[in-house]
C-alpha cells in the first residue's frame, strides 16, 4: 500500500494571521502531511473563509479547538487527524496543547512553549502521560547550515568552545504600532497574551535555543538587562544578557525589536580554541568558518564538504536558495518520521521548550533584582 500523508488539524492561522500559512506550506512540502481540519479563528466569517480557501470539508472547519478535538475523536481512526498544529498567540499554547495531547493527538506547537515554566511543565506532564509527540517550532534549528554548524562543533572542529555570541535584531516595534491596530504587535505587547517576556519571549527564546542547540553547551546562569524604549509599552522590547555556560564558555545574547530598520537579523558566532564559525538567518545558505592556522572557509548549501545529515535537509542543488519555509518543512518532516516510528532527525520538543521557558524566567528575575548572576533552573 502506498504511504499516506499524516492528517493535520490547525488551531489559529486564520485570514490575516502570520505564521499559520507558513506552517501549512511547510507541512505540505514533502508530502508527509495533509491539512484536513481546523479551527482557524474565533471570528466565524474568517474561520469559514479560511477553511473554504483551503478547500477543506466544511464539516471539519470547527468553531473551537474543543469542537475540533471532539469531532475528530468521533471519526474512524483512518480518517481522524493525527496531530494538531497550534499557531495561536502564546496564552493559548498550554491549554490547547494539553487538551490535544490528553485527547490522544500529537501536537506541533508554536514557540514560546507557554506563558511560564509552570505551564510548560504541565504540557510536559501531558506529553509524557499520553505518550504522544510534542514538537516545538524553533524554526532556525531546521536550517541545513545550522545543522552543519552543530555537527562540526560536535565532532570537535573548533576545539574547546570558549565564546558564544548570538543576536536577534528586528526593528518592527520601533514605533507604538501596538496601539495602531497591528494585530501581531497588539497581542505580543500584552502580558496577558504574550507571557513573562515581550521581545525576550518572542525572539530571545529563538536566540537562546539556537545558541544552546549549535554549541551543544548549556547556559548555567545569566546576568541581564531588560528595557522598554517605546513609552507606554508594558513588556520589554530590548534584551541584553551575559551568559555563563557550563564549563569555561562565556557568551552574550542580544535581542531587540526596536533596532530601527533591522529586518530579521538573527546571527550566531561561536569561537573555540582552534577557530570560529558564523551563521546569519538572512544569508542562511552560507556558513563561514575561520581558523587560526589557515584561511577562512565558506561552506555553501549544496556545495562540497557537507555532512550527510546536512545534505538530507536540502531539496535543491547549490545556488537555488532554500529558506524559511524549507527550514520549517524540515521540522515537520522530522516530526512525521517520529510519529511513524521511523528513524528521523531530532526535532525541538518538550526539553527545548522547558529550557527556553526557564531561561525567560531567569532573565526576568535577574533583570528585576540587584543580583549579579541568576542560575537557570535545571528542573
Ligand atoms: N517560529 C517562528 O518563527 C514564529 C514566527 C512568528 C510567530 N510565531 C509564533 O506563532 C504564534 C502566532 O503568531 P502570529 O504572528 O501568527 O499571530 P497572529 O496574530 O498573526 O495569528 C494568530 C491567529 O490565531 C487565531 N486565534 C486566536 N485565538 C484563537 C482561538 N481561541 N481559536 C482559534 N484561533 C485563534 C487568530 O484569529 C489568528 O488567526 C505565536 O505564538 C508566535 O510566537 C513563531
Amino acid at each position: 500500500m502506498s504511504r499516506q500523508p499524516l492528517r493535520l488539524g490547525m488551531v489559529g492561522g486564520g485570514e490575516g494571521a502570520f505564521i499559520g500559512a507558513i506552517h501549512r506550506m511547510a507541512a505540505a512540502l514533502d508530502g508527509d502531511w495533509r491539512l484536513v481540519a481546523g479551527a482557524f479563528s474565533t471570528d466565524t466569517g474568517r474561520n469559514e473563509r479560511t477553511g473554504a480557501q483551503l478547500a477543506l470539508d466544511p464539516a471539519r472547519v470547527y468553531p473551537t479547538i474543543d469542537a475540533m478535538l471532539a469531532g475528530e475523536q468521533a471519526l474512524p481512526a483512518d480518517e481522524r487527524i493525527d496531530a494538531v498544529a497550534i499557531v495561536t498567540p502564546n496564552h493559548l499554547h498550554a491549554p490547547m496543547a494539553i487538551a490535544a495531547l490528553d485527547a490522544g493527538f500529537h501536537v506541533f506547537c508554536e514557540k514560546p512553549m507557554a506563558m511560564n515554566v509552570a505551564e510548560a511543565e504541565a504540557i510536559a506532564r501531558s506529553a509524557s502521560a499520553s505518550g504522544r509527540h510534542f514538537g516545538l517550532a524553533f524554526t532556525y534549528s531546521g536550517y541545513p547550515l545550522v545543522e552543519e554548524a552543530r555537527a562540526r562543533i560536535a565532532r570537535g572542529d573548533l576545539g574547546d568552545i570558549r565564546l558564544v555570541q548570538v543576536e536577534y535584531l528586528q526593528g518592527w516595534l520601533s514605533q507604538p504600532i501596538d496601539n495602531d491596530g497591528n494585530k501581531q504587535a497588539e497581542w505580543r505587547t500584552d502580558p496577558a497574551r504574550a507571557g513573562l517576556g515581550g521581545c525576550l519571549g518572542d525572539i530571545g527564546t529563538h536566540a537562546f535555543h539556537l545558541a544552546e542547540h549549535v554549541s551543544g553547551l548549556r547556559v548555567a546562569s545569566v546576568s541581564a538587562d531588560l528595557s522598554i524604549h517605546v513609552p507606554g509599552r508594558r513588556l520589554d522590547d530590548d534584551v541584553n544578557a551575559l551568559l555563563r555556560f557550563d564549563g569555561e564558555a562565556r557568551g552574550t545574547l542580544k535581542a531587540s525589536q526596536v533596532a530601527a530598520g533591522e529586518e530579521n537579523g538573527l546571527k550566531l558566532r561561536i569561537y573555540g580554541s582552534l577557530g570560529g564559525l558564523e551563521w546569519a538567518q538572512m544569508e542562511p545558505n552560507t556558513l563561514t568558518l575561520r581558523w587560526l592556522d589557515r584561511p577562512a572557509e565558506v561552506v555553501r548549501a549544496g556545495g562540497p564538504g557537507l555532512q550527510d545529515g546536512t545534505t538530507r535537509l536540502l531539496r535543491t542543488p547549490s545556488g537555488h536558495p532554500e529558506g524559511y519555509v524549507e527550514a520549517f518543512g524540515n521540522l515537520y518532516r522530522a516530526f512525521a518520521a517520529a510519529i511513524r516510528g521511523e528513524d528521523g532527525r531530532r526535532f525541538p520538543g518538550v526539553d527545548d521548550g522547558l529550557r527556553t521557558m526557564r531561561f525567560v524566567e531567569s532573565v526576568v528575575a535577574n533583570a528585576a533584582s540587584d543580583q549579579k548572576w541568576t542560575p537557570i533552573n535545571r528542573g
